[in-house]
C-alpha cells in the first residue's frame, strides 16, 4: 500500500492528505491553493518559492541554483521541485500565490488601478447661520464639489440629510458612488470601506470581503448553493421555474438567502459591520444571473437559448433583498449568451485574455464545459454539455471530493490510490476517474475504443497484480479499484464498463468543442501558448492524465496552467477596479458566441474526440 502524508498550508491552516512523490503543486491545489508558475514547472524561474518548516526534504541541485544561503536555511524550496514524502507543513506567501498577484494591490500586477465604484471623504461642512441659509443637500454637494460636480441625491437620501449632518455635529463622511450620493454618516468613517465579491456557482457560492480602499482581501466564506435541493444542473433549475407558480421567486429567495448568510459570516470573521459593505459584485452563469435577479431564464432552456439580459446590471442591494448598507450598490457581470455567462466573463478578465497577443485557451469544466479561446484581436467561445460525469453523476462508484472519495489513481506493480481524509474508500470523484482510466489505457488493460479488455487480451506487460482486478461485469468487464475487504461496506469500488464510456461521452464533448474553437480560428494545436484550467475540477486535474484521455489537448505539460477560481477572481477584480468593470463590458460586448449544436462539423468531431489516443507526442 502506497503512504499517505499529512500537508498542511499554512496561513490558512488548511490540511490534506497526499500519496507519497506528489508534488507540493498538486497538494496545494488538492487544498484549494493556486501557485504562481511563470516558467511552467520545470525550475527555471525559481519564482514559486515556499517555506518547509516542517519535513523539508533535502534541497535539489536545481533548487540550490536559485536560493541563497539564508533561503536555504530558512528551509525555503522551489514548489515545482518539491515532492511530498513526509508530513509537512508548508507555509505559501502571497507572492508564490497564482490570484495574489494578478489581484491587484495598486501599482502591482497586472495594470488595473483601484478604483472601486463607491468612496468615502471625511468633510467638516460650514454650519448654516442667517447668513448663509444654503440648504443643507446644497451644503454637503458643495463639500464635494472637486469629487463630484452637480451629484445626484436620491429622495430617500435628502430625507435623512438634516438630521445626519446635525447629529455628526456637521463633521461628517460623503459617501459617493461615481456622481452620486449615496448617503451620509456622522464623524469620519471613511476607514470603513467595505464590499463583497461573489462567485454564485450551480453547486458553490463563494463570497469574499474586500477592503475597498486597498483593493485587500479580508475574508472568505462559502455554501452549497441552496437551489440544489431543486437539481444539480442549471436545466433542471429552470425546469423548476417554469413548472411551479412561485418557482422562481422561491429559486431567488434562496440563493438570497445564502448571500445573505456569507455577508453575515464574512462581517462576523473580520470585525466589520454589515453597514460599512457598500458595493456587492457578483459573477455566474446566466442562469444562476437571472435566477438572483428575479429574471425568468425559461427561454435559455429553449432553442435558440436565448439570455433576457447580457449587459452588466447595477441596482440597489435592498431591491434584491440584500442585507449591507441601506444605500449599498449589487452590481451583476455581464453575460456573453445563454450558455456563457459572467463567469466566463470573470476568467477572461481575470487571466488578462484580452490583452494578450498570445492565442490562449481557457476551459472550466463542470456540467457544461465552458470554453474561451483567442487573443486581444478576437475572443471566440462556446459551451459543451460535457454531463456530469466528472462531477460523479452517472458514474457507478461516483461522488463529490469529499470524505472516503478516492481522488488519486497510480498504477505501478499494483493499484495505488489516494482517499480524500485519510478515509477508506466508498467511490471515486471526477480527477480519480480521469486517473483511472488514463492509467488503465497507458498500462494496456483499456484499448482506444474504451473497451475494458478480458484478462487474457490485457497487454502482456501488465502486472499480474493488476490483470487479477480485472472481472466479469454486465456489459463486458469491470476493473477492482479498491477491494471490498478495505472499504466500510465490504463492497469493492469498481470502474465499471460504463463509466469508461461515460467519460468518453464527457471528454469527447470537451475536446470537441476544442477542436471547433480551433477550426474557427484556423489555429492547430501549437499555436495555443496556454491552456488555462479554471475552476474548483481544473484544480485538481492532473494534466498528464487529462491529455492522455485527450480531454486536453497534446501540448507540453508545461503550457496548461491551472488558475483556481478565475470567475471569483474576475470578480474581485471588478468589485475594486471600475476599469475591470468596463474591461468586463468589453469582454461580453466582443466575445463571440459559438454555438454548436448549429455547427454541421460537431458531431463528426464530436465521434472522432469519443476515441481514447493510441499514444502522445507530449507525455
Ligand atoms: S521554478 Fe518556475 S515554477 Fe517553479
Amino acid at each position: 500500500m502506497a503512504k499517505t502524508y499529512r500537508v498542511t498550508f499554512e496561513p490558512e491552516g488548511r490540511s490534506v492528505f497526499a500519496l507519497e512523490g506528489t508534488t507540493v503543486i498538486e497538494a496545494a491545489g488538492r487544498a484549494e491553493i493556486i501557485l504562481n508558475l511563470p516558467c511552467g514547472g520545470k525550475g527555471t524561474c525559481g519564482k514559486c518559492r515556499v517555506e518547509v518548516p516542517v519535513g523539508s526534504p533535502p534541497h535539489s541541485e536545481k533548487e540550490l541554483e536559485h536560493l541563497n544561503e539564508d533561503e536555504v536555511r530558512r528551509n525555503v524550496h522551489l514548489a515545482c521541485q518539491t515532492h511530498i514524502h513526509a508530513d509537512m507543513t508548508i507555509n505559501i506567501p502571497s507572492e508564490t500565490r497564482f490570484f495574489e498577484q494578478k489581484i491587484l494591490v495598486e501599482g502591482a500586477g497586472r495594470e488595473v488601478a483601484l478604483e472601486p465604484g463607491v468612496k468615502k471623504v471625511f468633510v467638516k461642512v460650514k454650519e448654516p447661520c442667517l447668513e448663509d441659509q444654503t440648504a443643507d443637500v446644497d451644503r454637503v454637494l458643495e463639500s464635494v464639489k472637486d469629487m463630484a460636480s452637480d451629484a445626484r441625491v436620491d429622495l430617500d437620501t435628502i430625507r435623512t440629510v438634516p438630521d445626519r449632518l446635525r447629529e455628526g455635529k456637521f463633521k461628517i463622511t460623503v459617501v459617493l458612488n461615481g456622481n452620486e450620493l449615496l448617503s451620509i454618516e456622522g464623524g469620519d468613517t471613511t476607514e470603513h470601506t467595505y464590499g463583497v465579491a461573489f462567485d454564485i456557482g450551480t453547486t458553490t457560492i463563494v463570497g469574499m470581503l474586500l477592503d475597498l480602499r486597498s483593493g485587500k482581501l479580508v475574508a472568505t466564506a462559502s455554501r452549497t448553493n441552496p437551489q440544489v435541493v431543486y437539481g444539480d444542473d442549471v436545466i433542471s433549475r429552470i425546469s423548476y421555474a417554469m413548472e411551479n407558480k412561485n418557482g422562481l421567486a422561491e429559486l431567488q429567495e434562496r440563493v438570497v438567502a445564502a448571500i445573505n448568510e456569507i455577508i453575515a459570516e464574512i462581517c462576523r470573521q473580520a470585525g466589520v459591520n454589515r453597514r460599512h459593505v457598500y458595493e456587492v459584485f457578483a459573477v455566474g452563469n446566466t442562469t444562476m444571473h437571472h435566477l438572483l435577479l428575479g429574471v425568468h431564464p425559461k427561454n435559455i432552456a429553449q432553442a435558440p437559448y436565448v439570455a433576457a439580459v447580457r449587459k452588466s446590471i447595477e441596482t440597489r442591494a435592498a431591491d434584491l433583498g440584500i442585507h449591507i448598507n441601506e444605500y449599498g450598490r449589487f452590481h451583476a457581470m455581464p453575460n456573453i449568451a445563454g450558455f456563457v455567462g459572467g463567469d466566463t466573463v470573470g476568467v477572461i478578465l481575470a487571466a488578462g485574455m484580452m490583452h494578450s497577443d498570445d492565442l490562449k485557451l481557457a476551459i472550466d469544466i463542470g456540467t457544461n464545459g465552458e470554453l474561451a479561446m483567442g487573443t486581444k484581436d478576437r475572443m471566440i467561445c462556446c459551451s459543451t454539455a460535457a454531463g456530469p460525469a466528472f462531477e460523479g453523476a452517472r458514474i457507478k462508484f461516483g461522488m463529490r471530493a469529499a470524505d472516503g472519495a478516492i481522488e488519486k489513481v497510480v498504477i505501478r506493480d499494483d493499484v495505488e490510490v489516494n482517499v480524500i481524509g485519510r478515509a477508506r474508500a466508498r467511490g471515486l470523484c471526477g480527477t480519480a476517474l480521469i486517473d483511472a482510466v488514463a492509467e488503465l489505457l497507458r498500462v494496456g488493460v483499456i484499448d482506444s475504443t474504451g473497451k475494458i479488455l478480458a484478462p487474457e487480451e490485457a497487454n502482456g506487460d501488465v502486472p499480474d497484480a493488476v490483470r487479477k482486478r480485472i472481472v466479469p461485469g454486465d456489459m463486458g468487464y469491470d476493473f477492482v479499484l479498491v477491494p471490498g475487504s478495505d472499504t466500510p461496506s465490504g463492497q469493492p469500488v469498481l470502474l465499471i464498463q460504463k463509466d469508461v464510456r461515460e467519460v468518453q461521452l464527457a471528454k469527447g464533448a470537451i475536446f470537441a468543442g476544442i477542436q471547433i474553437l480551433k477550426h474557427e480560428l484556423g489555429v492547430k494545436d501549437e499555436d495555443i501558448t496556454e491552456v488555462l484550467l479554471a475552476g474548483a475540477f481544473g484544480n485538481f486535474i492532473r494534466r498528464s492524465m487529462a491529455k492522455r484521455i485527450g480531454l486536453l489537448p497534446d501540448i507540453p505539460t508545461d503550457r496548461i496552467k491551472f488558475i483556481g477560481n478565475a470567475a471569483g477572481a474576475g470578480s474581485r477584480m471588478a468589485l475594486v477596479a471600475k476599469g475591470c468593470r468596463r474591461e468586463a463590458e468589453r469582454i461580453s460586448a466582443e466575445t463571440e458566441y459559438i454555438e454548436l449544436g448549429g455547427r454541421p462539423d460537431f458531431q463528426n468531431e464530436f465521434m472522432m474526440a469519443m476515441m481514447y489516443p493510441e499514444r502522445l507526442n507530449h507525455e
